[in-house]
């Protein structure tokens, strides 16, 4: 093992091989769910590097766990408790190498931090819409291997919808350079759509060809109290129909998970929380100018407020007035994360579904699991509810996880099952959901899915444990 540690050293430095000291940074998830421990922390500079990382770590036989900006939610980026698996961090991989105005395309290396790569876009007058609210830490990488979604999916799609091409480094230690730009491509199987959404568990993505947007003239944002979950679908139809593709953001927001936010930070004005169950925050980009986009708005929250889905709606009057709204959304995670550990479910459903899902799933949970409180928000634009259950107020939430956890699980995911969704629309599946997909996932799906695992990985050495068990 020790002549791994240098054979290691070697390749990318002694400086970038961590070993020993506090490496929690990469061993702990970003929900403090798991604590694990690497055999040491590798930081390749280059393909090149990443590539001999992993050839040096096949032949000794040693698992490799990549990780990004370790925002994941779902224990997928840090490792086990074992201290045999080498965690491949990709943060010092940041170029952009190319970025072509005309093609509409850059090229970006793994640990390229979202938010830097939307910097790099607006700098050349484009937009980069992948947007969530870790932008500042998460990376490309990381966006990748999660097909990470976030709050513009409704009109720009899913992290797999924005990627043309990636380079990757496979188990083996092979570099497959797929950075085709190209739009159109059927010379076989997608290899490209194999390697997003597979968590780390088929090799290593060291960059990739992302597809870049015209800046919009106006981007508008309106935050609405809404009286029912119906009336939140019911304006989600309305803004579909009146905005078309200016609709770029549809967030839902329960009144528990508000208030979570104006409690932990208190600072935060957090619009008609007190007066509402639940508020949508819309966002119209508008490619004519702010006077269309505005008007276009107005009407619509004028005949929301008419037929009674909303009760009360703001449109923020300048951009720093939107980033407020906005800010106030993505406070929610983290406000949650300040309350205590907690369980998440980030689930999809048919849109038409939602209202009777959560009906029902709310009812069964404060009936079944005494004290529990209900924090609900997510994309409602993607039918993707972030379903999450935190421990009964003032109570001891390590002990509620231990004990509840696993009937809370069990509850809300036979209820997705039964409206025919999704346990999983966004965060992935890692560690803390392997043991689930096999009740909600068909038998020929997981045979496909280890048989191409068998295939790609037949050592088991990329993320072994992750999405699923051999
Ligand atoms: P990591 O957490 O480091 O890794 C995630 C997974 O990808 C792991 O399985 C890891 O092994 C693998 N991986 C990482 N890099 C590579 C690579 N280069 N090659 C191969 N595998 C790799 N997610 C959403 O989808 N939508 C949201 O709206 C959203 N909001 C969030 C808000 C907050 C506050 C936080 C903390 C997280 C949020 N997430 C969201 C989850 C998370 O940010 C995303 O999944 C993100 O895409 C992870 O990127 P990362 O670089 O941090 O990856
Ligand atoms: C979000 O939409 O804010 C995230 O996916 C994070 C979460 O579910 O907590
Ligand atoms: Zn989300």
């Amino acid at each position: 093992m020790n002549d791994l540690i240098s054979q290691l050293q070697s390749l990318v430095g002694a400086a970038h091989v961590l070993v020993g000291g506090d490496l929690s940074a990469y061993e702990l998830d970003w929900r403090r769910r798991q604590h694990g421990k690497a055999f040491a922390v590798v930081r390749p500079a280059s393909t090149a590097e990443v590539a001999a990382v992993v050839r040096a770590c096949a032949a000794a036989g040693t698992p490799i766990v990549p990780q990004g900006g370790n925002t994941g939610m779902v224990v997928g980026s840090t490792p086990d408790t074992s201290g045999t698996q080498v965690v491949l961090s990709l943060q010092r991989m940041q170029a952009v190498r190319d970025l072509d105005s005309a093609n509409l395309t850059v090229t970006v290396e793994a640990g390229c931090v979202l938010q830097s790569l939307q910097e790099r876009a607006r700098e050349a007058g484009l937009l980069f819409p992948l947007s969530l609210a870790a932008e500042g830490s998460c990376t490309i990488g990381g966006n990748l291997a999660t097909n990470a979604g976030g709050t513009q999916v409704l009109r720009y799609g899913n992290t797999r919808d924005l990627c043309l091409g990636i380079e990757v480094v496979t188990p083996q230690g092979e570099t497959w350079e797929g950075l085709s730009g190209l739009r159109k491509d059927n010379t076989g199987y997608d290899l490209r759509d194999l390697f997003i959404g597979s968590e780390g568990t088929l090799g290593v993505i060291t960059a990739a060809t992302l597809k870049l947007y015209p800046l919009p003239a106006a981007t508008l944002t309106a935050w609405a109290a809404v009286p029912t979950m119906e009336a939140a679908v019911q304006l989600l139809t309305m803004a579909r129909r009146k905005l078309g593709a200016g609709l770029t953001g549809f967030e839902v927001m329960g009144q528990f998970a508000l208030s979570l936010v104006a409690r932990h930070y208190p600072q935060m004005r957090v619009p008609f929380v007190q007066d509402s169950p639940w508020c949508v925050l819309l966002e119209n980009a508008d490619h004519e100018s702010e006077e269309h986009a505005r008007a276009q708005f107005e009407s619509l929250l004028e005949a929301a407020l008419e037929a009674g889905c909303a009760t009360d709606a703001v449109v923020a009057e300048n951009i720093a007035q939107a980033r407020q709204l906005w800010h106030v959304r993505e406070s929610i995670p983290l406000a949650q994360a300040e309350e205590g550990l907690n369980i998440k479910h980030d689930i999809s459903l048919p849109i038409s579904s939602i209202p009777a899902f959560c009906a029902e799933t709310d009812a069964r949970l404060v009936r079944e699991i005494p004290g529990v409180r209900l924090v609900n928000f997510g994309h409602l634009g993607d039918g993707n509810l972030h379903y999450n259950v935190q421990a009964p107020e003032g109570g001891d939430a390590v002990a509620f996880l231990r004990e509840r956890e696993h009937a809370v699980n069990d509850l809300v995911h036979r209820q997705v099952a039964r409206f025919k969704g999704s346990i999983s629309a966004e965060h992935g599946v890692g560690s803390l959901k392997v043991d689930s997909l096999p009740t909600y996932k068909s038998a020929v799906a997981l045979s496909m899915m280890r048989a191409v695992k068998r295939a790609l990985d037949p050592a088991n050495l990329m993320n072994p444990g992750k999405v699923l068990r051999l």
